[in-house]
């Protein structure tokens, strides 16, 4: 199923993870912000590390690039020592939050209902979550993608297919993550595709204007070919996203 592509809107982001210092992230966003000019067509946003979140809202002000932010609690507020609530995020000017990334999922053991829990936080506050989903090497090998996919989707699908109504959904096949193996663009398509219809089958119209990016070892030399497949919308890119250059020459093949 194809969609109505040309009313998707393009989406690039960069997910630093846990990478950087004050005077690394300050050079990365003094390059992006040199590079980065405003397009209506393409949303780009910078993940940074939560510490550095409000530093970077302030040196992008008035610039074309959006803040994102890695992580967020699934409480409103209280006696959480340690977790960032999404109202804070949101106080910081933040826009994005991912929830259910793959390292979340696996390192830190976040389950369907903690990534249920956040979803709800984040739209309950008007933000708009980044829900990332993918399969294991394991399961891709026995080819389960499909159903795992389906599998995480399914507690906010089955709930209302509304709430996916403007979030981005980000397929990231766990053993292309870090790994530097890509998925080719033919089977990101098809899985795009797939991820798709599960939405279409609620809602054909919430579906076709949903924008699915792609996630796992994007590079300057890969990006162009994934981004040409009808169902890609662009991508969420982890180390690449750390060059300045790498970075926006990906940004440039989106175009
Ligand atoms: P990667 O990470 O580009 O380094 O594979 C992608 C991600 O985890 O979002």
């Amino acid at each position: 199923m194809q969609g109505s592509e040309s009313m998707r809107k393009k989406w690039i982001g960069g997910n630093w993870k846990m990478n950087g210092n004050r005077s690394s992230i300050q050079s990365l966003i003094n390059d992006l912000t040199k590079g980065v000019t405003q397009n209506n067509d393409v949303d780009v946003v910078v993940f940074p590390p939560s510490i550095y979140v409000d530093k970077v809202s302030e040196s992008i002000n008035e610039t074309a690039i959006k803040l994102g932010a890695q992580n967020a609690s699934e409480y409103e507020k209280g006696a959480y020592t340690g977790e960032i609530s999404v109202a804070m995020l949101k106080d910081c000017a933040v826009t994005y939050v991912l929830v259910g990334h793959s390292e979340r999922r696996h390192i830190f053991h976040e389950t369907d209902e903690i990534i249920r829990e956040k979803f709800h936080q984040i739209k309950q506050h008007d933000m708009i979550p980044v829900l990332c989903v993918g399969e294991t090497l394991c399961d891709y090998e026995a080819g389960n993608t499909n159903a795992v996919l389906k599998a995480q989707l399914e507690p906010i699908l089955s709930e209302d297919a509304s709430l996916l109504n403007g979030i981005v959904i980000a397929y990231e096949p766990v053993w292309a993550i870090g790994t530097g193996k890509t998925a080719t663009p033919e089977y990101a398509e098809a899985v795009h595709s797939y991820i798709r219809s599960l939405v279409a089958a609620q809602n054909s119209h919430i579906a076709s204007g949903l924008t699915i990016v792609y996630g796992g070892s994007v590079n300057a030399t890969n990006a162009a070919s994934l981004f040409s497949m009808p169902n890609i919308d662009g991508g969420l890119v982890g180390g690449a996203s750390l060059d300045a250059n790498q970075f926006l020459e990906i940004i440039k093949c989106i175009n």
